[in-house]
């Protein structure tokens, strides 16, 4: 079978064998009931590694942020966030459609809001105003590269919320990316924040899922969310099973990744096209395509008949992805193929 190199995404990994089989022999109940012991095994599991309190099972990335949201405000309220956040530009308007919310969205600097703006962003009391009642971080940051918040900035936006009176989610899809290239504890990252959202289908392989974490309380209150969504589960363990290996077996290979989108962006640099070094933290990276050279859907058209697969394009913008699925020996394919075709 040919083997075709999945570079689109952190998403297009398949199980590992050890999840299939701990998906096959799980202990299952009713989810709902709180009876599924895998489901609940799961949820203890991601509550200690955030050190918060309690955590949720959820069916996607999307419905754990939009939980956290309606547990955080009322409608009418107003959310923050940088302007290139997920939750802003690709979760379909949710906050505004579901939690009836308003958002304001403050420019940043390689995915961190930037300070002086967030604060001038507030919106207080009074009768005609939609309040802010919170903040919302992505970590790492999606579309800006992969790129980690570090506890600095997280201190410091942790202090404006408090003297502001509000509230700070960290939709951390990728939040053991950036743990791992900050070279710190996760709960250590997210100590400042109330409640987070990880998912376990991107970088850690599952095939579905995602967690969110926070106090008792705000799980308990994202429980009765989560039910409105339609995000109760019966048999859960089945998919939770995936989950319990992905946090214990692999957190720690996610440094390969890293390495590996290294290799990649010096290999892409190397060819011509141009790439904000700076951006390369993580697993990855966005480069930009100089039309003198080829046009980006040419060069996507040209790797996909080498079995190569890179994201589609915006602009000349293009993003590649590196994860378990993706050796060194691919990433070298990969840079081999780019040459060949750029001769
Ligand atoms: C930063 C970020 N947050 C949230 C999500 C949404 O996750 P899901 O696709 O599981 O809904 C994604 C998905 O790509 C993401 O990259």
């Amino acid at each position: 079978m040919v083997k075709i190199i999945d570079l689109r995404s952190d998403t297009q990994t398949r199980p590992t064998e050890e999840m299939y089989q701990a998906m096959i022999n799980a202990p299952l109940g009713d989810e709902q009931n709180e009876e599924d012991p895998t489901v609940m095994e799961l949820q203890k599991m991601a509550a200690e590694i955030l050190g918060k309190e309690d955590a949720l099972f959820t069916a996607s990335g999307t419905m754990g942020n939009l939980v956290a949201l309606m547990v955080h405000t009322s409608p009418g309220e107003s959310v923050l966030m940088e302007e290139e956040t997920h939750i802003m530009r690709c979760e379909t308007g949710g906050l505004a459609v579901v939690a009836g919310l308003m958002l304001k969205t403050v420019p940043g600097e390689l995915g961190c809001p930037k300070l002086d703006l967030l604060e001038k962003a507030i919106i207080g009391e009074g009768r005609l105003f939609a309040t802010s009642s919170l903040i919302c971080l992505e970590n790492t940051h999606n579309a800006a590269g992969g790129t980690c918040i570090s506890v600095e900035q997280m201190n410091a936006i942790a202090e404006i919320a408090k003297k502001h009176n509000l509230k700070i989610h960290v939709d951390g899809a990728r939040i053991f990316n950036a743990a791992i290239a900050l070279g710190i504890e996760p709960a250590h990252l997210v100590q400042k924040a109330d409640s987070v959202q990880f998912c376990l289908s991107k970088s850690l392989g599952c095939p579905y899922g995602s967690m969110l974490v926070g106090t008792k309380e705000f799980i308990a209150k994202a429980r009765k969310k989560r039910q409105i969504l339609g995000g109760g589960m019966r048999q859960g363990g089945v998919m939770a099973a995936a989950g319990i290996i992905a946090l214990d077996k692999m957190i720690d290979r996610l440094s390969e990744d890293h390495e590996n989108a290294r290799i990649l962006a010096d290999g892409l640099l190397e060819v011509g096209m141009q790439i904000d070094m700076r951006t390369i933290q993580t697993n990855l990276v966005f480069f930009e395509v100089p039309t003198h050279l080829v046009e980006a859907t040419e060069l996507v058209r040209k790797m996909k008949d080498k079995n190569v697969l890179i994201g589609k394009p915006s602009g000349n913008r293009i993003r590649v992805v590196t994860h378990k699925d993706i050796s060194r020996d691919d990433v070298i394919f990969t840079i081999e193929s780019l040459k060949e075709i750029l001769k």
